[in-house]
C-alpha cells in the first residue's frame, strides 16, 4: 500500500490547543488567525489515526462545500485517490475513517453517531441557540473518549462564552485557549495596525482580539436610558438652540430640536420623523415644532441639514436646501464624515453630555438603542464597518448636530444681576448700498 502519511504544518502558537487531551477544548480566536485550516488538519489527522467517525459542524450548508474545496481537498491532495467526497450526503471518506459534515442550519440532518472527534466551527454563531448544543450535538459527543474542538470568533456573550469560561475555571473536562491577531503569523504588524485604525472599538475587541463583548454590534453601546433619557431642565436665557434635519422621501424625513446649556450639555427636546413630506410640509412641521416649544426662528443658533440636501431634486430641478432657504429657513450643510461623527456622539454620551427627552423623542430613543453595524453573511462586519441603513434617520441628525457643535458657540451672557447683557449692535449692512457704491465708483479710490 502507498504511504498514507500526510505532512501537517501547524503554526507554533496554536499547538497547545491542537495537542490538548481534554474532552472539550474551547478556542475563541480573532478573524483569520488560522482556526479553520488548522482544526481541519487536526480532524483529518485524528480521524485517520483512530480510524473513526468524526463530525464537523458549521453554520450553513453552503459553507461546508466551500471548506471542502478550500481546506480539505488541498490538504488531502497527496492521498486524494484514497479519499471520496460525497457532496449529497456530506461525508468525506478518508483512507481510514470518515468525517460527517453538518450545519446548524439543518440540525435535523445531524444525528445519531458516537463520534470520537468533532469540530464546531464558527461556534459564536452555531451556539447562539443553546438547544443545538444540548439536544443535538451533546448526545453525539458525550462519550468519555470523545474530543471536541469548539472554535470561532466570539459573537457576544452566548453559550460559546459559557463554555469558554468553563475552560478557564477548574472544570476537568474543559480547557480554553484564546488567540488574537497578534498571535497569528498570518497577520503582519502593518495589516493589524491598518485594521485597528479603521475599526470601531468594540468590533475590534470582538473580531480581532477574540474578546466576548456584550454589545459588539451596537454603535452606541454606552447609551443608557437610565442616564441619558431625561427631560430637559427649564429654559434659561443662556441656552442656545439647534435644529438638525435629514430630509428623505421613502426613507423618512427626520428632524430634531436640541438645546445646549452653558455647561455644554446637549438636550434633544423634540423630534419628528415622517415619510413623503414635500418641502412645504417640512416647512410647516418645522414651524409647529418651534411654536410648541415657545421658540421663534431667530432663537435658533443654527439650522443644520444632511449635506446631500444640496443635491438637485429630479422633479423640481432644485435642491432641498435651496427650496428650504426659499421658504425662509437658513439651513447650512452638515459635516457628514461618518466615523468622526460617531466618535463625537460617543464622546458626548460617555461624558454624559447628551440627553434625550424620552417622552418627547421616543422615536430617537428607539433608534439610538437599535443602531447597529451591518453584519455580513459570514458573520463579520467587513473590513470597513458601516451602520445598518434602516432606522437611522433621527440618529443621523444627532450626528450632524454633534459635528456642527464645536465648542465655541457663544451663549448669551448675563450680568451679575442675572440680566441679559446687551450685545453690541452690529451695523446693518445692506448689500444694495454696497452695490450702489461700487456702481458709482465711490469705493474705487
Ligand atoms: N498551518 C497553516 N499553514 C499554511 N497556511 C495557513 C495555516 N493556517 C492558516 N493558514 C492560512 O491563514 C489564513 C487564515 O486561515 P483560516 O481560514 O483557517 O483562518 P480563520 O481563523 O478560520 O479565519 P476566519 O475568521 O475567516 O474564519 C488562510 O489563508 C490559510 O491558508
Ligand atoms: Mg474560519
Amino acid at each position: 500500500m502507498t504511504d498514507l502519511n500526510l505532512e501537517f504544518n501547524y503554526p507554533e502558537f496554536i499547538l497547545p490547543a491542537i495537542n490538548s487531551n481534554k474532552h472539550f477544548v474551547v478556542v475563541p480566536a480573532g478573524r483569520q488567525v488560522g482556526k479553520t485550516y488548522n482544526f481541519a488538519q487536526w480532524i483529518i489527522r485524528e480521524t485517520m489515526r483512530l480510524n473513526c467517525p468524526s463530525l464537523w459542524v458549521d453554520t450553513v450548508h453552503t459553507n461546508i462545500d466551500k471548506y471542502i474545496e478550500r481546506y480539505f481537498k488541498p490538504l488531502l491532495r497527496p492521498i486524494s485517490s484514497y479519499c471520496d467526497w460525497n457532496a449529497q450526503k456530506k461525508i468525506l471518506k478518508l483512507p481510514r475513517g470518515y468525517i460527517d459534515f453538518g450545519s446548524a442550519q439543518k440540525p435535523e440532518n445531524l444525528e445519531g453517531f458516537n463520534y470520537k472527534r468533532a469540530v464546531l466551527n464558527e461556534a459564536g454563531h452555531i451556539l447562539k441557540k443553546d438547544s443545538l448544543w444540548h439536544n443535538t450535538i451533546m448526545p453525539m459527543i458525550k462519550a468519555e473518549d470523545n474530543q471536541t474542538r469548539i472554535i470561532g470568533t466570539p459573537k457576544g456573550q452566548n453559550l460559546f462564552y459559557e463554555l469558554f469560561l468553563r475552560g478557564l475555571a477548574n472544570d476537568p473536562e474543559y480547557e480554553s485557549f484564546q488567540y488574537t491577531v497578534y498571535d497569528s503569523p498570518y497577520w503582519s504588524a502593518k495589516q493589524i495596525e491598518d485594521v485597528r485604525r479603521k475599526t470601531p472599538e468594540l468590533i475590534w475587541k470582538q473580531e480581532y482580539m477574540a474578546s466576548f463583548e456584550a454589545f459588539a454590534g451596537m454603535i452606541y453601546p454606552d447609551f443608557k436610558e437610565e442616564i441619558h433619557c431625561k427631560a430637559s431642565p427649564e429654559r434659561k436665557v443662556t441656552d442656545i438652540f439647534f435644529v438638525s434635519l435629514d430630509p428623505g422621501w421613502e426613507h423618512p424625513t427626520a428632524c430634531i430640536l436640541a438645546k445646549e446649556d452653558l455647561e455644554g450639555n446637549l438636550f434633544v427636546i423634540d423630534e419628528f420623523r415622517e415619510s413623503h413630506l414635500h418641502v412645504g410640509d417640512i416647512s410647516r412641521y418645522l414651524q409647529s415644532m418651534l411654536v410648541r416649544n415657545g421658540l421663534k426662528e431667530e432663537d435658533i443658533e443654527m439650522f443644520i441639514i444632511d449635506p446631500s440636501g444640496r443635491k438637485t431634486d429630479q422633479t423640481s430641478g432644485q435642491s432641498i436646501l435651496f427650496q428650504l432657504q426659499e421658504e425662509g429657513w437658513g439651513f447650512v450643510p452638515a459635516n457628514n464624515d461618518l466615523m468622526p461623527g460617531i466618535s463625537r456622539v460617543t464622546r458626548m454620551i460617555r461624558e454624559n453630555r447628551l440627553f434625550i427627552d424620552k417622552n418627547r423623542c421616543p422615536l430617537l430613543v428607539e433608534e439610538i438603542k437599535n443602531y447597529h453595524w451591518k453584519e455580513f453573511n459570514d458573520g463579520s462586519y467587513g473590513m470597513n464597518p458601516t451602520p445598518y441603513k434602516i432606522g437611522d434617520d433621527l440618529v443621523d441628525t444627532v450626528r450632524y448636530l454633534c459635528m456642527a457643535r464645536p465648542d465655541y458657540f457663544e451663549h448669551p451672557k448675563v450680568n451679575m444681576y442675572g440680566q441679559l447683557e446687551k450685545e453690541e449692535e452690529e451695523e446693518d449692512v445692506d448689500i444694495n448700498d454696497t452695490i450702489d457704491d461700487m456702481m458709482s465708483g465711490d469705493s474705487l479710490i
